[in-house]
């Protein structure tokens, strides 16, 4: 069973949005996905509720604090971690050969926040034990100076820089209907489907 945890403390990085977008790529690949929800605002729980019958399923599973249990018999596990989580209980959680990504925007807040992740993330060793984590740069701007700020900050980490998102309504109209980006026709949001590739060929992604 392949574990990915979408994770960084910062609030409103993207975390639900790229939790779910994978769940709904692994689904569409008639892989069977679990999505478990830590997060106490429950924000992929609602997402899953509006999700047509007719998709590609997707199991939703919720957390509180405990470290969870997700079922070994589905074949893609994504976790949904919540704002706060400072990689508690990490070691119970993530094992060698899972899958960190972490969302972050181009903005001062979101880089210092992340810097403290990522400073945590070097003391707990999850580099050393073989876990597999990169970054996604989300709802990007590329003309701006912060994302010139972003691209030097991740110049100077051990963490690589996956992929990079535009900022996109198609995200925020598919979500409200309980689907992703790989449950709408190709032609409908092929700018940001491109945009994903990178992550979908990235060889822990694809080899999951
Ligand atoms: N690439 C994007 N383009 C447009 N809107 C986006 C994008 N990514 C996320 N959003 C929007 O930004 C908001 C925050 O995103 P999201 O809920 O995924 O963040 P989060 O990290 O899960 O937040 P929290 O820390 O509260 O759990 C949501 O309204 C979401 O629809
Ligand atoms: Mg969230």
């Amino acid at each position: 069973m392949g574990q990915i945890f979408i994770a960084n403390p910062k609030g409103g990085c993207g975390k639900t949005t790229v939790a779910v977008q994978l769940a709904g790529f692994y689904a569409n690949m008639a892989r069977s996905v679990q999505l478990v929800d830590h997060d106490a605002q429950r924000s992929s729980l609602d997402w899953a509720s509006g999700r047509p019958a007719t998709c590609a399923p997707i199991k939703v599973l919720v957390s509180a604090n405990e470290p969870v249990l997700a079922d070994a018999t589905y074949s893609v596990t994504i976790h949904d971690m919540p704002a706060a989580w400072t990689l508690d209980n990490v070691d119970t959680l993530i094992h060698p050969q899972d899958i960190v990504i972490i969302p972050l925007l181009a903005s001062p807040t979101d880089i210092k926040a992340c810097l403290r992740f990522v400073m945590g993330i070097y003391r707990s060793g999850l580099l050393e034990r073989g876990v597999n984590i990169g970054i996604v740069a989300n709802r990007v701007r590329k003309n701006t100076r912060y994302f010139k700020v972003l691209e030097a900050f991740l110049a100077k980490l051990d963490i690589p820089l996956i992929t990079v998102l535009r900022d996109s309504q198609n995200y925020v109209r598919a979500m409200d209907r309980g689907l992703t980006l790989f449950d709408l026709p190709a032609a409908r949001c092929s700018t940001d489907r491109a945009q994903w590739q990178p992550l979908l060929d990235w060889s822990p992604i694809a080899n999951c």
